[in-house]
């Protein structure tokens, strides 16, 4: 990657916004798992969804909200508040689990609505004040940060 030209920015916000888009493509097969009323697929979902969450949610928390939060302390402060509610409801199928509470496919869903604003909110809010004011040490700590976390998608091939 080059330093100046802003291609390592604009990968960094490639790969966040490419966990956003194979999450809500996972959250509109759980609705179609919810209308059939199959909880277990709805769990096995859910783990899909936990995966590409944990590292995304790392790189965010650890490598760009970092370098935003002077500037936007509330808004960052909400966005970490969203990733904990959302992961609490997500963990209740870890390990494979099907959840017993009759109550927990609606606080699925629930959970799901919030994610998708939240990630409207990322890609119409942060990501773009990211990409103008991020400085290059600061991409290279998001990038730094990705390399530590990893990713549940694919490479892209370019
Ligand atoms: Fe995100």
């Amino acid at each position: 990657m080059c330093e100046y030209c802003g291609c390592q920015s604009l990968a960094s916000i490639d790969e966040l916004t490419r966990e956003h888009d194979e999450v809500v493509r996972l959250i509109s097969r759980l609705r179609s798992a919810q209308q059939s009323g199959d909880v277990a697929r709805m769990a096995e979902l859910a783990r899909e969804i936990a995966a590409v969450l944990g590292p995304h949610t790392q790189v965010e928390e650890h490598g760009l909200f970092p370098a935003m939060a002077e500037d936007f302390p509330e808004q960052i402060a909400a966005l970490e508040a969203e990733h904990r509610r959302i992961e609490v409801v997500l963990a209740e199928a870890a390990d494979g689990t099907t959840p017993t509470d009759p109550a927990w496919p609606d606080r699925l869903m629930d959970a799901m609505a919030m994610l998708r604003d939240h990630i409207l909110k990322e890609q119409d809010g942060v990501f773009p004040a990211a990409l103008a004011g991020l400085s290059t040490e600061e991409w290279e700590y998001v990038e730094a940060t990705r390399a530590r976390a990893g990713s549940a998608l694919p490479r892209p091939t370019v």
